[in-house]
């Protein structure tokens, strides 16, 4: 069996779906891997580091594509790429199911298996490979990071000589993996921590973390069979921008990971919420690219609002692509070895297996 990985497309994407650590555990199954020239130069990672494994390296990328059983990426190939994928051969990867529906179903009618790893059960067997784990805990870190650097205030508080300067606070809207992340790591700092999120699952998460919950009343279950948020009905929304609209007037950061499955974000920080905060916050909204926890999230720009700034970013994890790719490879190297039939040595799609059932476009 044959394991193919070509270059993606720098401007969008820096992680890796190999890294050279990860690729001795293939080679133990019996894989032979194929990989473009310069893969992982731009993490510092030189092909020599491949070779001495036993790495193929390919100027010609159509070659790794045609003689390839299984194909590991990140995002999904380009038109051009994807027209070359032939039957039998498996993709897979992040591949954007709710975006790129149509596009996909296509190429799955070629009888070529696609599996996109955001589709994952969130079941205890999935959990090592589970990417969107993965990848969100490091973007709930990395957000905070972000905002605190363009947060013109000291984060802990500090008691000197001169007098006392306050411990900043910060509100975390969506206690999901990224948002819990994102408590941890400002609480480390010295923040002052509250955070919100429909589950009342998260509550007692939040709270091992050193956050302070905020709840919001309603008789209503907000959680789907998979863990998921429901999107919220308007009485709910409308107790919720109650809360929160009276909580952001002691707030200095936001970080927003309010996330529905399939759908656009939901509005949580309306126009009218953001002049409740002072003039010198920052909010980061991690669910930008899915359009935006605020009123005014635009996509790789800081936008200002009376002194508020509001940022967020298409792929904050190509801020530390080494950490994600070295998790994200270890993910898809999990979900292979549960694919990858060691008595026959072939790749076998075995419906009746949940994790494998669930990725497969069809
Ligand atoms: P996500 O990325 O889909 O959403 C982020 C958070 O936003 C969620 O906590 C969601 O409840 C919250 N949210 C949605 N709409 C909201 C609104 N209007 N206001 C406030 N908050 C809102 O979620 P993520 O991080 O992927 O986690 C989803 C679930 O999956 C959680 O229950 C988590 O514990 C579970 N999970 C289970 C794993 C397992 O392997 N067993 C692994 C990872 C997560």
């Amino acid at each position: 069996m044959k394991i193919g990985s070509i270059s993606e497309n720098l401007e969008f994407e820096k992680r890796i779906a190999i890294t050279p650590e990860i690729v001795k555990k293939y080679l133990s199954l019996g894989f032979e891997i194929s990989l473009t020239e310069n893969y992982g130069s731009h993490l510092g990672i030189k092909d020599d580091e491949y070779l001495k494994q036993g790495v193929k390296i390919f100027k010609d990328e159509n070659e790794i594509l045609n003689n390839s059983n299984l194909i590991l990426q990140l995002g999904m190939l380009s038109d051009e790429k994807s027209s070359l994928l032939k039957k039998n051969q498996t993709l897979i990867g992040v591949l954007n199911p709710y975006n790129n529906k149509e596009k996909l179903f296509e190429i799955a009618k070629k009888n070529i298996n696609l599996f996109s790893l955001e589709l994952l059960p969130r079941i205890t067997r999935a959990q090592s490979m589970d990417i969107l784990s993965s990848q969100a805990n490091l973007a709930g870190y990395k957000a905070v990071i972000e905002s605190f650097a363009n947060f013109e205030k000291a984060i802990p508080m500090m008691m000197t000589a001169a007098g006392t300067v306050p411990a900043a606070k910060v509100l975390v809207v969506g206690a999901g993996v990224a948002g819990l992340q994102a408590i941890a790591t400002a609480k480390r700092m010295g923040a002052i921590v509250f955070a919100t999120d429909v589950r009342s699952a998260s509550k007692e998460q939040v709270e091992s973390l050193g956050g302070k919950f905020l709840t919001i009343e309603s008789s209503e279950n907000m959680e789907t069979e998979g863990g998921y948020a429901k999107e919220a009905s308007e009485d709910f929304k409308k107790k919720q921008e109650e809360l929160l609209s009276e909580t952001l007037k002691k707030i200095d950061i936001v970080i927003c990971t309010a996330l529905i499955p399939g759908k656009k974000a939901p509005l949580i920080i309306k126009e009218s919420m953001i002049n409740n905060l002072q003039s010198g916050s920052v909010i980061y909204d991690l669910a930008a690219i899915q359009g935006g926890n605020t009123a005014f999230t635009e996509v790789d720009k800081i936008i200002e609002k009376n002194g508020v700034k509001i940022m967020g970013e298409s792929n904050i994890l190509n801020k530390l692509p080494i950490s994600a790719s070295s998790l994200y490879s270890k993910n898809v190297f999990n979900f292979v070895d549960n694919l990858f039939d060691k008595e026959t040595k072939k790749i076998e799609i075995k419906l009746e297996d949940e994790i494998i059932e669930k990725t497969l476009i069809k």
